[in-house]
């Protein structure tokens, strides 16, 4: 379980991104981080990935303060897909799958490549194995990008603005895998997306102005920003 205590971030140039967050992310599915552009979420998310170091607050995994555990076993409890995917070019499918789990986990490529493809293929995306990234849709790398963080079996992985590149009827596609995705890892995910967050998560939380507005179960955050209509594009 992750949690967030009255965390504030400021970025140099003055900007107050977090103010005083304490939240709570409950371990389930997936949970949606919503709010409109410049609320703070891609900030909460550096800060829970420990990209950002917050000036004030903590984040913690079970009783652990974040920054106390070792590079090894932070990788085994977080990982993180961005918006921009960072796939590498020259390296197909596979060999962008393997890439982690034989450079941190020390496998070998035989071990690892048999258990990319058993990943592929229980992610239903086993054609892509020997796709290179630039051959291959914005949804079709979006799956893989999770597929390769997948690799190391975080306990929980966080995606920013998943379906970003992503027309209305794959983000629906998007959606649907999303949440019948079968996997032991809970996701945060971050989203401007209000239709895709009611499509996949049942708890999320809310951001306005870098702090969070809303906690809670999916259908009273949607009456909640129904009632500030005209505030929310
Ligand atoms: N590197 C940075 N330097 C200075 N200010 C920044 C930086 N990154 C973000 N900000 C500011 O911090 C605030 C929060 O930004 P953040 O990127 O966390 O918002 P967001 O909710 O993820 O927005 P979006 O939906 O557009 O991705 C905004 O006012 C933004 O302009
Ligand atoms: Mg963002």
């Amino acid at each position: 379980m992750i949690r967030v205590d009255n965390l504030s971030y400021t970025y140099g140039n003055g900007v107050q991104a977090l103010r005083n967050i304490t939240a709570v992310f409950p371990r389930e599915h997936i949970f949606a981080i919503m709010g409109r552009s410049g609320s703070g979420k891609t900030t909460l998310l550096n800060c829970i990935a420990r990209f950002l170091r917050p000036q004030q607050g903590a984040v913690f995994w079970e009783k652990t303060n974040i920054l106390d555990l070792d590079e090894k076993r932070f990788r085994s409890i977080l990982g993180v897909v961005f918006q921009r995917l960072n796939l590498f070019p020259h390296l197909t499918v596979l060999g962008n799958m393997t890439l982690a789990p034989r450079r941190l986990r020390g496998c070998s490529r035989q071990s690892a490549e048999a258990e990319a493809l058993e990943m592929l293929d229980r992610l239903g995306i086993a054609e892509l194995a020997e796709s290179y990234p630039a051959q291959i849709s914005g949804g079709q790398a979006q799956r893989v990008a999770i597929a390769r963080g997948l690799m190391l079996k975080p306990k929980v992985m966080l995606l920013d603005e998943p379906t970003s590149a992503l027309d209305a009827r794959t983000t629906s596609e998007f959606a649907q895998w999303l949440r019948e995705l079968k996997s032991a890892t809970s996701f945060i995910v971050v989203t401007h997306d209000l239709s895709f967050a009611g499509e996949t998560a049942r708890n999320g939380m809310f951001m306005v102005g870098g702090r969070i507005r809303e906690c809670g179960r999916m259908e009273d955050i949607f009456k909640h920003v129904k009632k500030e209509a005209g505030t929310y594009d």
